[in-house]
């Protein structure tokens, strides 16, 4: 069954049919929309929030994260994580993304504003400020350094045994909320004593 969807942008709003199956967040790239997603998807932040203003039925159930991440207050207002809801039933659904001022900032996000904060910095403070960043990168450059040989043997051992693509795959699975995940059928033990 497929499901119209009306994805309200600052710019705009984009329109079109997904599947059933879909998660919210795939939806808005379909449509060209990269909703940020600063955990990857793996509900751990707040970043890909979007409040539904139609066809909040439609959507899968919340999830752990979206409970843990979301206060009752944004739950109540209609929103939802994009990573976590999936379209459950056709029929039509209207959503549009949590401004930044609402919800927290994605990395790009902050950096772009410390760029503007720092162009209208003194000079004295933006030196000063320099001299911490300084510092700051040298630690993180001192950590990289010990922690590479693990890196570079952890990444060898994946090339070697080709599993580039399929890991990728698998990751992004592993993403998804854990309610989504397939049940294990039952073991043959299991089924012959079911008390155990
Ligand atoms: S991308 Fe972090 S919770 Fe959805």
């Amino acid at each position: 069954m497929s499901v119209n969807v009306e994805l309200k942008m600052e710019s705009g709003s984009q329109i079109g049919v997904v599947a059933e199956g879909t998660y919210l967040w795939d939806a808005a790239k379909r449509f060209g929309v990269r909703l940020p997603a600063e955990c990857e998807g793996r509900g751990e932040c707040d970043t890909c929030a979007v409040i539904i203003e139609e066809g909040a039925t439609l959507l899968s159930g919340l999830t752990e994260a979206e409970r843990e991440r979301l206060s009752p207050e944004r739950l109540a207002a209609g929103e939802r994580l994009a990573c976590q809801a999936k379209v459950v039933s056709g029929g039509n659904l209207i959503l549009r993304p949590v401004q930044n001022t609402e919800r927290a900032e994605t990395t790009e996000e902050t950096v772009t504003d410390f760029r503007k904060e720092f162009k209208q910095m003194p000079l004295d403070k933006k030196l000063a400020t320099l001299v911490q960043l300084e510092a700051v990168a040298a630690f993180e450059a001192i950590n990289v350094v010990a922690n590479l040989p693990y890196v570079v043997f952890e990444k060898g051992l994946d090339l070697l045994a080709g599993r580039g693509r399929t890991l990728s795959r698998r990751e992004r699975e592993a993403r998804r909320p854990a309610e989504h995940r397939p049940v294990a059928p039952p073991s043959v033990d299991e089924v012959k004593n079911p008390s155990t």
